[in-house]
């Protein structure tokens, strides 16, 4: 989407080799289902994780102000010489991707609604597709038109569900409230559209209310959600611009790309974690859901605190 900025075009930067981090961001804790694929898929690779706190939630604000939230986030990250840049949000990517790309230009941006669009029309045999998001990415209308630009007769049903990141954020992601919460988004869904067979979670928040959503759905519907094929576009990326990280990237002896970002040894890719505001609150959450992949690094201490 065109966008007014207060920024120039980004000014030219030195170039980033293959051991510098790849940068990734949401409004909170939801984008880090995205880095946990990351590192299943891309172990050696370093990761540097920005989580808008202070601002969150971004799926309620308008375009042009989740347009300079995003600009500010990637900025942070672009300082700190990332080699490519994951928008780790439905929101920002549905709405900023076309922006960050031009004003971050030549460097890789990816957005996770192409690849969540990718997943479900993979999933659906009948084509009827729900998409649960934010308010913002259902307004936009996004993942519709990314879905039939692959499948001209899809049938795109949206549903906004603002409350799931409220409960992702706050760590509740199992229980008689989120069962209750998502059955009261779902069950009408549903009943007006039994030939749905595929439903998108269309918000990095989502996943980590699967079990819940999965239960209220029932086996009629397969979930999908963007994380898995996000992480299978940025490694084509980066192998098809010679940036994936090896050890042989970075011998020990070589200074780190990244100041204060070790550099690691091969199957043990760092990562590194800035939020905007609460960061102590921040690594609980997240590690809540992280699972054995990262939650050792989101300690309460590693988590800078940034402004914009
Ligand atoms: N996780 C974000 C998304 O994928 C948005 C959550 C929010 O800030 O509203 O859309």
């Amino acid at each position: 989407m065109a966008a007014s900025s207060s920024h120039a075009p980004h000014a030219a930067r030195p170039a980033v080799g293959a051991a510098a981090p790849i940068g990734v961001f949401d409004s909170g804790v939801g984008g880090l289902t995205v880095l946990r694929a990351l590192r299943e898929r891309l172990p050696d690779e370093p990761l540097l994780y920005l989580g808008d706190t202070a601002r969150l939630p971004y799926g309620s604000k308008s375009a042009g102000t989740v347009v300079r939230y995003a600009e500010q986030a990637a900025r942070v990250l672009v300082d700190r010489g990332v080699k490519l840049l994951v928008i780790a949000c439905n929101t920002a990517s549905a709405v900023a991707l076309e922006h960050l790309s031009e004003v971050f230009h030549p460097l890789p941006v990816i957005g996770v609604v192409e690849p969540g669009a990718e997943a479900a029309c993979l999933a659906s045999r009948s084509g009827e597709i729900v998409v649960l998001a934010t308010e913002g990415t259902v307004r936009g209308g996004a993942y519709e038109r990314a879905i039939r630009a692959r499948r001209g007769d899809a049938r795109v049903v949206q549903t906004a569900c603002p409350l799931f990141v409220a409960l992702a954020e706050e760590g509740w992601v199992s229980g008689p409230i989120v069962e209750a919460i998502a059955h009261r988004y779902l069950d009408g869904v549903l009943r007006e559209h039994p030939d749905a067979d595929c439903l998108v979670l269309g918000c990095t928040h989502f996943p980590v209310l699967r079990a819940a959503i999965s239960a209220a759905v029932g086996p009629r519907l397969t979930l999908v959600d963007s994380a898995e094929t996000t992480a299978r576009v940025v490694a084509r990326e980066l192998a098809a611009r010679g940036l994936l990280h090896t050890p042989s990237s970075a011998p020990p002896s070589a200074p780190s790309a990244t100041p204060g970002m070790p550099i690691p040894a091969a199957g043990q890719g760092s990562a590194r974690f800035l939020a905007t505001d609460a960061p102590a609150r921040f690594a609980r959450v997240g590690a809540v859901f992280m699972g054995e992949a990262l939650a050792p690094e989101l300690r309460p201490e590693a988590v800078e605190l940034v402004d914009l």
